[in-house]
């Protein structure tokens, strides 16, 4: 694997007239990742991909994908990157084929036989063979997302942007879009990809990054990403066959436990120690000599974070 990062951005800056989109943004990525941005609406997302895709200038900064100067360079980064925006124009009255095979031409691929070729290639990928004769205004949101997908990656970019492509997508068809783009990515091809939901990401890219309001907040894995954003507070539950009052005044003293409540078998509490203190804990329990039946732990959900991460960065 070449040291080269696929994506290289550095201190980039999008203002519109006196309104700071982008402020200093600073990201870089290896190739074969599946790379999620995540934001609120409004948080810079498409701004950042329109820079990304030669689309727009910016006030400020660099960018440098697979090795290619974005900026200056618009030619070549055209020919290594595939766009997808987040409203791609859905197309009605050709079949898929037809749909892919005029894209296809109008990229200059080869001849005839090589963009038939090519086409058939692409539908493969993103898993749509079987409705290559279908009429484009007959298919599903998921169908539909997955051949606009297939279009983009007729020149085959080593680069992928796609703002938003799971928004709208049932579970099923989510994960559709998942085996899709991790294909692409062990064939080599970095994605970078939009969502202002974060479990949306979590589940889909290999690491991710969340931006509000123009700013990178966190970068790494989803858990790396959890613990920057200061999240690590869990709710924990030991249901216990016996002696609940006696459990819940050992927890309650406990460091970093709060709010014990006891309902039924179980006694549930919050608890912002880490994995090791979480350990201590419930080992401490059975020495009580109390018989424990189960032990479950439930995270603050992503969405939460986000909506924490939206409202601490809020104007006054
Ligand atoms: N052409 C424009 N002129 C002026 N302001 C703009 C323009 N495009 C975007 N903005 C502003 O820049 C900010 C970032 O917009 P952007 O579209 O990049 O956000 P986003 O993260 O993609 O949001 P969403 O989740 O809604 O797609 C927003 O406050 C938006 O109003
Ligand atoms: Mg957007």
């Amino acid at each position: 694997m070449s040291a080269i990062p696929a994506i290289d951005i550095r201190y980039l800056r999008v203002d519109y007239g006196n309104f700071v989109a982008v402020d200093d943004l600073t990201l870089t990525v290896p190739r074969g990742e599946v790379f999620g941005l995540v934001g609120p609406n409004g948080a810079g997302k498409t701004s950042t991909f329109r820079v990304l895709t030669t689309l727009m200038e910016p006030t400020y900064g660099e960018v440098i994908l697979d090795g290619v100067d974005v900026l200056e360079d618009i030619e070549s980064a055209r020919r290594i990157i595939g766009y997808m925006p987040d409203l791609a124009p859905v197309p009605t009255d050709l079949k898929v084929w037809e749909f892919l095979e005029f894209h296809a031409a109008a990229y200059g691929i080869g001849n005839r036989s090589q963009r038939r070729q090519r086409v058939a290639e692409c539908l493969e990928e993103v898993a749509l063979t079987d409705q290559r004769e279908k009429w484009c205004k007959e298919l599903s949101r998921g169908q539909t997302q997955r051949v606009v997908l297939a279009k983009t990656l007729l020149h085959r970019p080593s680069v992928l942007i796609l703002d938003e492509p799971a928004s709208g997508l049932d579970p099923l068809a989510r994960r559709d879009m998942r085996t899709a783009l991790r294909k692409l990515a062990e064939g080599g091809a970095t994605v970078f990809v939009s969502s202002h939901i974060l479990s949306e990401l979590a589940e889909m890219c290999t690491s991710l990054c969340v931006m509000n309001r123009g700013r990178l907040l966190a970068s790494g894995t989803a858990e790396e990403v959890r613990q920057t954003l200061g999240n690590t507070e869990r709710v924990l539950t030991a249901t216990l066959l016996a002696r609940h009052e006696e459990a819940a005044a050992w927890i309650a003293a406990q460091p970093a436990v709060h709010e014990v409540k006891i309902s039924g078998q179980q006694v549930t509490f919050n608890f912002n120690g880490n994995d090791d203190a979480q350990a201590d804990l419930m080992e401490g329990i059975l020495r009580l000599g109390i018989r424990m039946r189960a032990f479950e732990e439930k995270r603050t959900s992503f969405e939460d974070i986000l909506v924490g991460v939206a409202e601490s960065n809020r104007l006054p």
